[in-house]
């Protein structure tokens, strides 16, 4: 782990991962957000002010670089895998950045009440891929992949009019018809998404 700066920090995909054990960076860039995405996602969903829920956060990589640059709006994740959840929760405190929280635990077990919009990168795909996965701690099943997606849609769509919503490489067909595209990102794989 290198402590560097918190601009060196916050402002490239490679200064972020430098914080962080070998380990977590060679899982960077299949699993973790890529920087440039980061920006415009938290550019859209800061707009809606309030909480926002990162659903399943890794490291912690998304709350971080939206929090930083966005001080007034709190950044939120939820991790299943707690060793995640103490190394996001080592950088926000290093870093000081005190407008994230980190909870470890499953999503659905979240109430989402308590948060405002949302970003989700495709966080149950690894329930279909025996590739590449993040360890081998966890059951991986279609089965799991269809219950986190059916509860998840149920979820957002219960949330009020004017809920933002950021997906990066997530299929169509697990965002409610009720959101509606507001955006085309520049890069093809981000989706922003307000609730009509
Ligand atoms: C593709 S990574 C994205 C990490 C982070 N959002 C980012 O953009 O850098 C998906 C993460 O979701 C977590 N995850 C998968 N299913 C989950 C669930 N049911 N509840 C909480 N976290 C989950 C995984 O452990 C993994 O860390």
């Amino acid at each position: 782990m290198e402590k560097i700066s918190r601009s060196e920090f916050t402002g490239s995909d490679t200064g972020f991962d430098s914080f962080f054990p070998q380990y977590i960076r060679e899982l960077s860039h299949r699993h973790w957000t890529p920087f440039s995405v980061i920006l415009e996602a938290a550019d859209f969903l800061a707009q809606g002010g309030g909480r926002v829920l990162d659903i399943g956060s890794g490291i912690g990589k998304f709350c971080l670089l939206a929090a930083h640059r966005y001080p007034e709006v709190t950044f939120c994740g939820v991790e299943q895998r707690e060793d995640l959840v103490e190394l996001a929760i080592l950088a926000k405190d290093f870093y000081k950045i005190e407008n994230t929280d980190f909870l470890p635990g499953n999503f659905k077990d979240l109430n989402f009440d308590l948060y405002d919009h949302f970003y989700f990168y495709n966080s149950f795909f690894e329930n279909l891929d025996d590739t590449d996965a993040i360890d081998s701690e966890l059951d991986y099943s279609r089965g799991l992949y269809t219950l986190y997606s059916n509860l998840l849609l149920k979820q957002l769509d219960a949330k009020p009019s004017g809920t933002r919503l950021a997906t990066f490489d997530v299929n169509i067909s697990q965002i409610p018809g009720n959101y509606k595209l507001a955006k085309i990102s520049k890069s093809d794989h981000l989706k922003l998404w307000i609730k009509h």
